[in-house]
């Protein structure tokens, strides 16, 4: 195993049509069949860069933020921003396209954490160092650092809060919720 593999060693992209059986009655894109190919092009950038099957761990920041449309092309960006031990941060950047007028929007970005297995033993193993190659891929990890801070700050404030939470003492946090209880 090489001991560093850059950014751009495995910078993927995935271009699809979006067909008619990709969409809802209102005919717009199913928001499942947008995860699947972004956990898609997640592993293929993924696996490149640890050069070992990879399993997909955590799923941050997905909001559709616009509808897509049967006919688009939809093309998902994806770049190693962040590794760990056996973890790597995929960030996925989503834009459609409309072939008639060439107009493009960007749908969403997300972040995958993938995990680099053992294809033997099964358990997580290193993968390589991460070589920076641009300031664009320098902020994208420093972005990935102070993220994964926040959700660790996030995931212990979350659990306490919600381990502390009695049924009685909370139930005027249901006063403005559209909600009618009946016991
Ligand atoms: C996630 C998994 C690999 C953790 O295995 P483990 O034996 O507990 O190993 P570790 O605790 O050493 O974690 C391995 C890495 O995953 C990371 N990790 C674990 N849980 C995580 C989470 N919720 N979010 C982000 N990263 C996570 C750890 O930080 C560690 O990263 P590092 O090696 O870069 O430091 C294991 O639980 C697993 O295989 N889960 C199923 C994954 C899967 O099948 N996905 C497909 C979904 S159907």
């Amino acid at each position: 195993m090489p001991k560093s593999k850059s950014v751009s060693y495995s910078r993927t992209t995935i271009t699809e049509l979006m067909i008619p059986s990709y969409a809802n009655f209102g005919g717009k894109i199913h928001g499942g069949i947008l995860l699947s190919l972004m956990d898609k092009v997640a592993y293929a950038c993924a696996s490149k860069h640890a050069g070992t099957y990879v399993v997909t761990v955590s799923v941050d920041g997905v909001n559709f933020l616009q509808p897509i449309e049967v006919g688009e092309l939809l093309s998902l960006h994806a770049s190693v921003n962040h590794v760990g031990r056996s973890s790597m941060v995929i960030g996925i950047r989503v834009v459609s396209e409309n072939v008639k007028t060439g107009e493009q929007k960007h749908t969403n970005t997300s972040y995958f954490t993938m995990v680099a297995k053992d294809e033997t033993t099964g358990k997580p193993t290193e993968v390589p160092e991460l070589e920076l190659e641009s300031k664009d891929d320098i902020r994208r990890c420093l972005e990935a650092v102070r993220r994964k801070q926040l959700k660790e700050n996030y995931k212990d404030d979350f659990d306490n809060k919600i381990s502390e939470l009695q049924l009685e003492e909370n139930l005027h946090l249901l006063e403005k919720e559209r909600i009618v209880i009946n016991l």
